[in-house]
């Protein structure tokens, strides 16, 4: 029997993956101690867990590096990759929001030009432009998006929103909702075919978890 390799997205998401296989009988043992190891192996079950970045998720499950993958429904809707989305596993739950100062909430809609910074630039655009019909400017940024409008850099921004307290601390509000987020449970094409009983055996019990 080979291995089937799961890619989790590094941090959070990971450690409540982990639980997830743990709770049907995997071990992830491994991973639970602090070590800067990327890659954990459960002999007994033939599966490996490959810690990777949260964006590039989707890249290790849809070249076949990884036969799954377990990753936020933001990083899945910004890459678009060729894949199937099976389950979602209901934690990581967050939206995707337009933020900025509360006195654009009314002319938002007006704006033209608007400047919107973003870490998720696919989301933003086909936000604006497809679903809203309104052209906007994108302003790639890696992290801190909070900070684009308090400095000028941008009108507003397309982020995040878990509690809502980097926005508060920040003096920013939620201008418009996009779409709610949370981790889902990704599947290579080919290994779906190649290994469809292994795999839809852990299916079948994440969804008997997820319904107690
Ligand atoms: C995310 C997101 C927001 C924040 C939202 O940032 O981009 O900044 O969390 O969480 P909250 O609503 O609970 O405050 P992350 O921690 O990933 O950092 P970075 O984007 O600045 O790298």
């Amino acid at each position: 029997m080979r291995y089937l390799t799961v890619a989790l997205a590094k941090g959070r998401l990971a450690e409540l993956a982990m639980e997830l296989f743990m709770s049907i009988g995997m071990d992830c043992s491994e991973m639970k101690e602090k070590t800067r190891k990327l890659i954990f192996t459960d002999e007994k079950n033939k599966m490996k867990f490959i810690l990777v970045k949260a964006s590039d998720v989707p890249t290790y499950v849809e070249y076949g590096a990884a036969d799954i993958g377990i990753v936020g429904k933001d990083t899945l809707l910004e890459e678009s990759r060729n894949l199937y989305e099976m389950i979602d596993l209901g934690f990581g739950k967050c939206k995707m929001a337009v933020c900025g100062p509360k006195d654009l909430k009314d002319k938002l809609n007006t704006m033209t030009n608007l400047r919107v910074a973003s870490k998720y630039p696919h989301i933003a655009l086909k936000y604006f432009q497809d679903d809203k019909g309104q052209t906007i400017e994108i302003i790639k940024l890696n992290g801190s998006v909070e900070l684009a409008p308090l400095v000028g850099l941008s009108d507003v921004i397309v982020d995040i929103v878990e509690t809502g307290k980097t926005l508060f601390e920040n003096g920013l509000d939620v201008l418009e909702d996009v779409c709610p987020l949370s981790a889902r449970f990704v599947v290579n094409k080919v290994s779906m075919k190649m290994e469809k009983d292994r795999i839809m055996d852990i299916v079948t019990k994440f969804q008997e978890k997820l319904k107690a």
